[in-house]
């Protein structure tokens, strides 16, 4: 197989948004497109649903099925796409964020009723740092929404990015008559539950044309001519190098569960996304197009079934090409490790696989070798980097019911947390272990994981925090002595990097202010 032309044909992204702006409808249509499912309502019933109670069985039982919907991969016009799935409950944000490191670009979803929505918010910073590049969709066109202006600046604004409009919507909610496409000067009429082919489509290379009048009236044809020739005046052409930098996002309007504007979408997003990028390590930049196979995982996924405590990790191909039964090294832990059964991930069900290529990601069997950021390589120590951890919201002391089991406690706890179902703290001195989390539903998942998959009984006890912070200086006597003076909010986090853990704002501020020698990091990467 020509590895070049492998890498040149796969496009590797998630698909991220607000819980219900219509991220799950989206993949559908996708997958659909690509063939991949036949029938709509398929994705969906896998998804966790983000009215999820806190029932915990129901949700054990969605995130099991979630594994075979953790990437979706799938052919449309000869381009092979890796569609990487992010929970959409809040309380998993952290595995979202993960996700976002191992894709090499997003698709942002947005609710043109709702605008941009908190989630929306903090997805965006993590594609900023990255400088992830973004296309935006604006779905449920077919209901009455904001302004399309006012909701262009509103995401600009809030998102802080630069957008360039790529379709343009006629009117919204029942007078929603479809969109006009800057690039292809052609017009997309709406009809609800469409199949949106390109003979749908009417070009118009003049809007001046009566024919524009025809189709969507005289009024909003005017208003189109002056929309068009005001966006035009401002946005220009897309250049294909601003969205690759992250700079620019190209935006569409459309319906998801109409399927209307996904194929414009899609044709777009397989035109200019990025294949697979070059990417930092510790040490040096890897080419995707180098012989040698590297990769890291983003993911773990542990079995449900307690009688089998084996989990899968997901790792991002890099570089090189991956086969089945070959020996890797596994860097920190300086061994050699190879895979008689690779998953590779078909929309409908898990395939073993004989190997895999740059934008890949496989699942892997582990028996508790991998944790979070682990990278593979031919030999060459070296660790990708921009895997984040940020700082948990809820932090609560573990507490051991039972002492007869202390030993499965700190194993359960040490693997749980290597799968970044949580962050693990040691407070300093007192040697109390605290556990940090986005949700509180990740607090019901590790009690139950722990008494059901290791047999210990542990509970929680509320502390009072509120962020934590990372800590570095050039000064390590300062630093030393910052610890010790407040050894009840000190500890270190489980690479042993010293972690401050703030009660309020004011209190982080204050010691900010007062400690200019330190500095506050409100994320960590968990390799440097
Ligand atoms: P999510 O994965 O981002 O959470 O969103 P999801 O696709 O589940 O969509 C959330 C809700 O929005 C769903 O309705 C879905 O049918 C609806 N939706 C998606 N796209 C559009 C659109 O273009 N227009 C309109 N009007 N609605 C849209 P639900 O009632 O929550 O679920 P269901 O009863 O349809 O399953």
């Amino acid at each position: 197989m020509n590895t070049t032309k492998e890498i040149n044909r796969r496009r590797t992204f998630a698909i991220i948004s607000h819980p219900d702006a219509g991220k799950t409808t989206l993949t559908e249509k996708f997958l659909l497109f690509g063939g991949a499912i036949q029938t709509a309502g398929a994705v969906k019933s896998n998804k966790i649903k983000k009215h999820a109670t806190s029932d915990f069985m129901e949700i054990e039982r969605q995130r099991g099925i979630s594994v075979a919907t953790s990437v979706m991969t799938f052919e449309y016009k000869d381009f092979l796409i890796n569609l990487l799935d992010t929970p959409g409950h809040k309380d998993f944000a952290e595995d979202t964020y993960r996700t976002l490191t191992a894709v090499d670009s997003v698709v942002l979803v947005i609710d043109s009723v709702n605008g941009v929505e908190e989630q929306t918010r903090r997805l965006m910073e993590v594609c900023r740092m990255r400088n992830t590049p973004v296309i935006v969709f604006i779905n449920k066109m077919d209901r009455d929404g904001k302004n399309r202006f006012d909701l262009l600046e509103e995401i600009e604004k809030e998102l802080k990015i630069q957008l360039h409009p790529m379709t343009w919507p006629i009117n919204s909610g029942k007078d929603f008559k479809g969109v006009y496409n800057l690039d292809s000067k052609s017009l997309l009429l709406f009809s609800a539950n469409t199949k949106a082919n390109e003979e749908d489509s009417i070009v118009i290379k003049d809007l001046h044309d009566a024919v524009l009048n025809e189709k969507i009236g005289e009024k909003d044809a005017d208003t189109l001519r002056e929309d068009v020739e005001l966006i035009d005046g401002v946005y220009g052409k897309l250049n294909d190098e601003d969205y690759l930098s992250g700079n620019i996002a190209p935006v569409f309007f459309g319906s998801a569960i109409n399927n209307f504007g996904v194929k414009e979408l899609l044709d777009t997003f397989i035109k200019i996304a990025p294949e697979p990028l070059d990417r930092e390590t510790s040490k040096r930049v890897v080419r995707a197009d180098e012989n040698k196979l590297s990769g890291f995982i983003f993911k773990i996924h542990a079995n449900l079934d307690p009688r089998h405590r084996d989990r899968i990790a997901f790792m991002r191909v890099c570089s090189g090409r991956f086969e089945r039964n070959k020996y890797y090294h596994h860097v920190r832990l300086d061994k050699d490790f190879r895979f008689s059964n690779p998953y590779s991930f078909l929309a409908r069900s898990k395939d073993i696989i004989e190997d895999a290529y740059p934008g890949d990601v496989i699942g892997l069997f582990d028996t508790g070798n991998f944790k979070i950021g682990d990278t593979l390589t031919e030999g060459e120590d070296f660790y990708f980097t921009g895997i984040p951890s940020f700082s948990p919201e809820i932090f609560k002391e573990l507490v051991n019911k039972d002492p007869m089991k202390t030993k499965q406690l700190e194993k359960g706890i040490t693997q749980l947390t290597d799968e970044g179902v949580a962050q693990l703290f040691t407070q300093f001195g007192g040697n109390k272990k605290i556990i940090g989390c986005v949700g509180e539903l990740q607090f019901e998942v590790i009690q139950y994981r722990l008494l059901h998959e290791y047999g210990a009984a542990a509970e929680f006890r509320v502390l009072p925090f509120y962020k934590a912070c990372w800590l570095t200086s050039n000064d390590e006597k300062k630093l030393e002595e910052f610890l010790r003076f407040k050894q009840q909010n000190s500890a270190e986090d489980k690479d042993g990097n010293p972690v401050y853990l703030a009660q309020s704002e004011w209190f982080l501020n204050t010691e900010i202010t007062n400690n200019p020698a330190i500095e506050f990091h409100f994320t960590s990467e968990i390799h440097k």
